[in-house]
């Protein structure tokens, strides 16, 4: 297996198209379209009660797509040298997280909702779920 030793400097928003309507605007998304991977799998962080996070943990070989379709929550998102925070509170846009990349999910507003699009079905082998595991999973990988 070729892991990708992507940085923060990977990661980046991406703009979805917005079909507004006085009725009500709609955002579409279309299977490697606007991100750049095939979905393969749609799930949701909902009901998150004030304070909690989310996340911790990176993923060896899946890629996301995270939108903030109602509400607002931040990112931490942390490559083992650099972190940065990024706020989501907007329908029409979303976070694109390649592999190997540390994230934390929180400050979740009420009501707020985390859709997460991703290239692979859940298998929890490709979680590093340890801050400490990650960091030498990268230096490992780097030094091969
Ligand atoms: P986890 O990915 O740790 O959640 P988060 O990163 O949002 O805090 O998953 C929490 C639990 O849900 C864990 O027991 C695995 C399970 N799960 C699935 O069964 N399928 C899925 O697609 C996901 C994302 C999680």
């Amino acid at each position: 297996m070729e892991y990708k030793i992507n940085t923060i400097n990977d990661t980046r928003i991406i703009k979805l198209p917005k079909i507004q309507n006085p009725k009500g605007n709609l955002t579409p998304v279309h299977n490697s379209e606007e991100i750049p991977f095939d979905i393969r799998r749609v799930y949701y962080l909902y009901d998150v009660p004030g304070g909690e996070t989310r996340g911790g943990h990176a993923h060896k070989e899946l890629e996301q797509f995270i939108v903030c379709p109602s509400g607002s929550f931040d990112v931490i998102l942390d490559d083992g040298k650099e972190r940065k925070t990024i706020k989501l509170n907007r329908s029409y846009e979303g976070l694109y997280v390649p592999q190997l990349i540390w994230r934390e999910i929180v400050n979740f507003s009420t009501g707020g909702i985390c859709l997460v699009l991703a290239s692979l079905p859940y298998d929890e082998n490709e979680y590093i779920r340890d801050y400490d595991n990650y960091i030498s999973f990268r230096e490992k990988l780097s030094a091969e």
